[in-house]
């Protein structure tokens, strides 16, 4: 028999914590497999609290002894906390706890990565560390002190004493205890200092396994970078005298914003030229900026209850895209960012996963750390702006910092701060935080007299347990363009707002050609009836660089739905709208190189899905592989000009420039070598002296076939480098035939550089596998078989990445009976694993369905 099913907690249950805390003091005698957690806390009873239980979560700690206010107890202990009888008045609680980080491969609260101690407590961690009111709404002022023999041993806060196997540490803002953080170990710091705009001198420094220390120029900077923007353009300045940043190699997500002590996955922090490619430094600068904004939006001003996720990571994710949006290009960035959430996001909003940005339950927390809530949650904050104009979002900003900095708060509290400053009503926009889906947008025209009318009409899909929908408030940003490619209509917002809803534009002496949803001003699918000659229009002469590379991508997507369903050929007018395109040297390489992207094999099984078909993975690889072909024949000439006039001569920088040339010169470089069987990308991979063009050529010789010797290169160069091997699993897996995908990954997966307890490592496989999807979805049922073997192993040791990593099988319901019947059995058989976690549980049961 399975125990009973997981209960979920419900958004509309909340109620108040019933005590609140004033001080923290924790002592940490550390010991890999003993540690001792002595905590002394002041509490005193919520005077807004409709109850008086005194209940702290705990779980897996080894109970040695409590007192209230000097005085023994015996708490009524439970497998998920404490009870205890207490003071009607203030009171001090103290407890002594046991735990041991050695043994904890689940990588949340206290736990070892290579020798050294460090921590996650987002979102639940803290109550494996000590008995607490792990709840956002609980903030306290924590004063640490740590023992032991580590050499740098680190908390929140400044440091106040350091001795002889010792140290102390004192965070004077009240905080919640999912952002505690400890880290100690035998460490080395890349230092810097940063003088904030009001005169604060703060000491930044980057702690990094000896070896590691020449791996953090980068990311300093990148700091450097967001601390003086988040002063110019938010107003915002850092509030201590240190911000410590360290980079751990086993870690469930990227990076976590603990205060004054982020903790960074290693491979979203530690670069180099010769190890990182372009993509992985820009995605470091935005980490490091993601996780440095969080320190006012989610650590000063914080989440009630985690409910309001969204409230901090939407917000922190607009931001960091701005920031981005600054230091590179904007249009890159929003083109970019559109691929993933369309990826990602519609592709969960679209199957059994699909939740509303601010979710009404869940079981397990930690599963709905999701694209809906980051990604999504980011949109809905770029709509508001776009709706109530940057002035607007200024004002309400400042007075969302200035009212509730210290404040534990809720999307409500957001909302009104937009609505006070603006005098709107925004109880419409409010749906777009508690209703799930992707709305879909059609749309017609007509022209008379002069007067061109778009009629639109907005709805939305039936979600899991959200059958009906509203119509919500929708930004459309729209120009019009003339017959002679002119712009007729500047870009203008229309504000929809009704099911139905019509926008006419008058005076114009002739039809003219509408470019809508410019800058991809709402997350919703468009849906009209176009012609690909307005298509290849769009893409000569739209002035909005979304749209114009939106046309291309639907040009391409148009015409490989073509040769899936009928077998047609290669798309002329595709072909010759992208030569011209790629050859426009007025156009940034960056957005040529993402105008030469295709839309991806699960973007064309969704578009398929979407249209009623049945997609089938083999012939959608089939057509994108024959495309790919017809194309590289079609614009040899071309790419071997391109790529002679794209080659970066300047020492490595890994700016936009120099990163889009090299994207666009790699472009051609996959068209050249589909030509001459990698002969140039030997070249390429022998002469490399950066990441970047070494990974290029190399995945242009595995894509050719010719990838055996310069597999084996990789790897006798970068064996001792783990992030450089992580790619090396990786990229053997996503070049394999369809056929071969799933053994390449269980093959590796018994290489003796696998280790099934490094999420890095178990993802850079069978995460691989699982974005492979003709090798996925191999009709054998193999690619299904490999990862269900693997997540029923890991997810004993490590339940948080087994739970996000199952949602590979999110899709299945787009394809046919027998593969609906091979992932059926595969989930079942998960699901009847013995001693299945909460966290895997819920995953696999939403999949699944009822
Ligand atoms: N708050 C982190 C961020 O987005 C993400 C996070 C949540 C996390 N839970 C985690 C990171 C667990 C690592 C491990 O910035
Ligand atoms: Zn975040």
């Amino acid at each position: 028999m399975k125990d009973a099913a997981p209960q979920p907690i419900y958004l509309s249950d909340y109620t108040p914590p019933a005590y609140l805390v004033d001080q923290v003091h924790l002592t940490f005698r550390l010991s890999p497999d003993r540690t001792r957690v002595i905590s002394k806390i002041g509490f005193r009873p919520n005077p807004d609290a409709q109850g008086r239980e005194f209940f702290l979560h705990g779980e897996g700690l080894e109970f040695i002894g409590a007192m209230i206010d000097g005085i023994e107890i015996s708490p009524d202990i439970t497998p998920e906390g404490l009870r205890a009888e207490v003071p009607d008045a203030p009171f001090t609680f103290e407890a002594e706890v046991e735990i041991n980080p050695a043994a904890n491969t689940a990588l949340e609260g206290l736990y070892m990565s290579g020798g050294m101690y460090c921590t996650q407590c987002e979102a639940e961690g803290f109550r494996k560390i000590t008995y607490y009111p792990d709840r956002p709404d609980v903030m306290g002022v924590f004063t640490v002190r740590i023992e032991g023999d580590a050499p740098v041993m680190l908390s929140n806060g400044d440091a106040i004493t350091q001795g002889a196997g010792f140290a102390e540490w004192h965070d004077p803002w009240p905080k919640p205890a999912y952002l505690f953080a400890l880290v100690a170990g035998d460490l080395v710091n890349h230092p810097d200092r940063f003088t904030t705009r009001s005169g604060r001198e703060v000491a930044l420094n980057i702690w990094v396994r000896p070896g590691d220390e020449g791996k953090c120029a980068f990311g300093m900077e990148a700091l450097k970078k967001s601390m003086t923007w988040d002063e110019e353009v938010y107003g915002r300045e850092y509030d201590l005298d240190i911000f410590n940043i360290v980079a751990v190699d086993d870690f469930n997500m990227g990076a976590m914003e603990n205060k004054g002590l982020n903790i960074f996955n290693s491979s979203c922090v530690l670069s180099t030229p010769e190890t990182s490619t372009d993509a992985n430094f820009e995605r470091i600068e935005a980490i490091i900026a993601h996780e440095y904004f969080h320190n006012w939006t989610g650590n000063r001003i914080t989440c009630r209850d985690w409910f309001q996720l969204c409230l901090k990571e939407g917000l922190t994710v607009y931001r960091d895209s701005q920031f981005t949006s600054d230091m590179r290009s904007a249009p890159v960035k929003r083109i970019s960012d559109v691929i993933d959430l369309r990826a990602r996001q519609f592709r969960e909003d679209n199957g059994p996963l699909a939740h509303p940005v601010r979710p009404a339950s869940f079981v397990e927390i930690n599963n709905f750390y999701t694209a809906t809530v980051y990604e999504k949650g980011a949109e809905l904050i770029g709509m508001l702006k776009r709706l109530v104009g940057d002035a607007a979002y200024a004002q309400a900003l400042d007075l969302y910092f200035e009212r509730h900095d210290g404040e534990a708060c809720t999307i409500e509290d957001w909302l009104s701060v937009f609505e006070e400053v603006t005098g709107r009503d925004l109880a419409q926009f409010k749906r777009w935080y508690e209703e799930a889906g992707t709305p879909r947008l059609k749309v017609t025209d007509d022209f008379r007299e002069g007067t061109y009318t778009l009629h639109f009409s907005q709805e939305t899909p039936p979600t899991p347990e959200q059958e009906e929908k509203h119509p919500r408030v929708i930004p459309i940003a729209v120009g019009l363009l003339g017959a002679n490619g002119d712009e007729v209509q500047k870009t203008c917002v229309l504000e929809m707002t009704q099911a139905k809803q019509s926008f006419s534009f008058d005076g114009l002496a002739s039809r003219p050609i509408p470019s809508i949803l410019r800058d991809f001003s709402a997350p919703v699918i468009l849906e009209r009836e176009t012609s690909n000659a307005e298509r290849a229009f769009l893409l000569a002469h739209d002035t909005d660089p979304f749209n114009k590379w939106e046309a291309g991508r639907a040009l391409a997507r148009e015409g490989l739905i073509a040769m899936v369903r009928e077998g047609a050929a290669p798309d002329a007018a595709y072909l010759d709208a992208i030569r011209m395109v790629a050859r426009d040297e007025t156009l940034d390489p960056a957005f040529r190189a993402l105008a030469l992207g295709l839309p991806s094999e699960d973007e064309l099984a969704q578009s398929l899905h979407e249209m009623g078909h049945t997609p089938d993975p083999q012939i959608i690889w089939q057509a994108l592989e024959a495309l790919r072909n017809a194309r590289a024949e079609n614009i040899e000439g071309l790419a071997r000009d391109l790529y002679a006039r794209h080659q970066v001569s300047a020492p490595y920088r890994p700016d936009a420039d120099q990163a889009g040339a090299r994207a666009l010169a790699n472009a051609a470089l996959a068209m050249i070598s589909r030509m001459d069987g990698g002969a140039l990308a030997a070249k390429q991979f022998e002469s490399a002296d950066n990441m970047t063009q070494q990974l290029a050529a190399w995945s242009c010789l595995l894509q050719a076939g010719a990838g055996e010797a310069a597999t084996r290169a990789f790897y006798d160069q970068w064996q001792e480098d783990r992030l450089v091997i992580d790619k090396w699993f990786s990229l053997q897996i996503v070049h394999a035939s369809p056929e071969d995908t799933a053994d390449t990954a269980a093959r590796l997966a018994t290489h003796p550089d696998f280790n099934i307890a490094n999420p890095n490592r178990f993802r850079a496989t069978f995460g691989a596998l699982s974005m492979s999807p003709a090798g996925f979805h191999h009709a054998s049922g193999k690619g299904y078989r490999v990862l269900a073997d693997w997540l029923i192993r890991l997810d004993p040791l490590n339940p948080q990445t087994t739970a996000r990593m199952c949602s590979a099988f999110e899709t299945w319901r787009r394809y046919d009976q027998q593969r609906q019947t091979l992932i059926r059995t595969e989930l079942d058989r998960i699901l009847d694993t013995p001693g299945l976690s909460r966290d895997t549980t819920e995953m696999a049961t939403r999949i699944r369905g009822v």
